[in-house]
């Protein structure tokens, strides 16, 4: 049976997939690499590290699945969104990427506003407002402030776009990652010549850009002897990672969200037509199934806070689960349980990175409130396990709010792994949450794009069909979730009433 390689350059690491035409995994492997912080606000990685995780990777998977290179019929890539990486004519990186939680580029992000004639012309022309992590302000950033750099770049490539050149030498992306460049048409899934005009960017700059699941390049000879492939083995398009983890996860029809917790928290809805939400809270981009379209709410830091807080104040944890070798997470969520529902007053305001949704806020930063002496470590793990919820809870109700309906939803990341979080969020977001057999998401989801483009199924609902099924289920229980109704609108209350205030923060300490 033939096998499809799934390739997702992650924020923390790279996950390689092998998977059979019926879903069923081969193999997996992951490498990890630094991110880097250089100012307050910034976030960069270096591209290089992404294709040597790749070829780590891909190498890894093949020895210990025991793949032979003959079998493997199709390559899917998959990745972190709206990074930029900056080429010369040689073909060089010309400075470290910048990432999808960079915050530097509010004032591009007005510059564009305004050359575009206004938030709402902006919208009509993209679907989108200008955010700070999109790609677009990026480039003008490089212009303005790195010059010598912006007049040496010859394209500009989305962090998975970066691997597939070093793979097959194309220079393309695919609709459901160029969307969140803030330069596609996403209406008409073409690059938008026309603010892409009023930017003053040579179209060129942009690689070309396909459907999810098409083929976009082969194997060079060269990259093929590396990994030990076949030349000439197809790499179709592919996808975010987002739409690339939806589609892993079967979110191909109406009625279904997917709620993802990696280092960001993302709610994810399929949509038959393209909907905007007027006022931009939520994103609205193509999917990876063609012709269709998604709209996500994306919080900056959900896994990412509890991360930090395993990082910062979980080292006794850290120390304990190396001894009985289980994941620290375990002993975190564990304690947490202890502490009851609303943690007693207490909450954390997860802004660790800014915030996206709802606030479009580079300048947010992250709040306990309520603390008193009665608190303990309990609480406060539990707090930002909760804070971390409401945040996707809010992109939930923007969401329902513009009549996408929501009746299941399906759990990913880390957030998905753990009973009690999954728990907690079906309690929170008072909704049937499920789990399903593919818990790889976006490598898994690729892989199936690839299988769909060498011919395997006829399309994407169908390979999804043919290999997703749901596996658990966490229903709400009353009672949590009449106390987290209780404590959830002072939670988007305390944001409103610091917001004044994170800008003085900024100007303070700058970012
Ligand atoms: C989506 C977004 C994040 C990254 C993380 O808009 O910025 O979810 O894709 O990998």
């Amino acid at each position: 049976m033939s096998v499809y390689l799934g390739i997702d350059i992650g924020t923390s690491g790279t996950k390689t997939l092998a998977i059979r035409e019926d879903g069923a995994i081969v193999a997996s492997a992951t490498a990890e690499y630094p991110i880097s912080h250089p100012k307050p606000g910034w976030s960069e990685q270096n591209p290089e590290d992404w294709w040597q995780a790749t070829i780590k990777t891909v190498q890894k998977v093949l020895k210990s699945g025991g793949v032979k290179k003959d079998d493997v019929a199709g390559i899917g890539l998959s990745g972190q969104m709206h990074g930029s990486v900056f080429l010369d004519k040689k073909h060089d990186v010309i400075r470290p990427a910048l990432l999808w939680n960079d915050q530097r580029t509010a004032a591009e992000c007005d510059e564009i506003t305004h050359a575009a004639g206004g938030r709402e012309r902006l919208i009509e022309m993209v679907a989108n407002p200008a955010l700070t992590g999109f790609t677009a302000p990026k480039i003008l950033w490089l212009r303005n402030k790195e010059k010598k750099n912006f007049d040496r770049a010859v394209k500009v490539l989305l962090p998975k776009d970066y691997v597939r050149f070093r793979l097959t030498g194309e220079f393309a992306s695919e609709v459901s990652d160029a969307s969140g460049t803030l330069l596609l048409d996403v209406k008409n899934r073409t690059w938008s010549k026309e603010l892409l005009g009023k930017l003053q960017l040579d179209p060129s700059l942009m690689p070309a850009v396909y459907e999810s699941e098409e083929v976009s390049g082969k194997l060079t000879p060269e990259t093929a002897k590396t990994l030990g492939l076949n030349a000439g083995t197809p790499v179709v398009g592919g996808g975010g990672d987002n739409a690339a983890g939806a589609v892993g996860n079967g979110i191909v029809k109406s009625g279904v969200a997917f709620a993802t917790m990696g280092t960001s928290g993302v709610v994810f809805t399929h949509s038959d037509e393209m909907q905007v939400d007027p006022q931009g809270r939520v994103h609205t981009f193509c999917h990876a199934v063609r012709d269709k379209w998604h709209v996500m709410g994306v919080v900056l830091s959900a896994g990412g806070s509890l991360q930090w807080y395993r990082n910062q104040l979980g080292q006794e944890e850290i120390r304990e689960a190396k001894k009985r070798k289980i994941d620290p997470y375990e002993l975190i969520t564990a304690q947490a349980a202890s502490a009851p529902a609303g943690s007693e007053g207490l909450y954390f305001l997860p802004y660790l990175t800014g915030e996206r949704t709802p606030h479009a806020d580079p300048y947010a930063r992250a709040a306990w409130i309520g603390l008193t002496p009665r608190h303990g470590r309990p609480h406060l793990a539990r707090s930002v396990i909760e804070g971390a919820t409401y945040a996707m809870r809010d992109c939930l109700e923007i969401i329902e709010g513009m009549r996408i309906p929501v009746r299941e939803v399906r759990l990913g990341g880390g957030g998905g792994r753990s009973p009690f979080w999954r728990q907690l969020q079906a309690d929170v977001y008072g909704k049937r949450c499920v789990t399903t057999n593919a818990t790889d998401g976006p490598a898994f989801g690729v892989a199936l794009l690839a299988a769909v483009g060498t011919g395997a199924y006829k399309d994407v609902p169908e390979a999804c069909k043919a290999t997703i099924k749901v596996t658990g289920e966490s229903k709400p229980d009353a009672k949590s979730q009449k106390a987290y109704n209780r404590v959830y609108p002072l939670y988007g209350k305390l944001y409103r009433s610091l917001k004044e205030d994170y800008r003085a923060i900024r100007d303070l300490v700058g970012g």
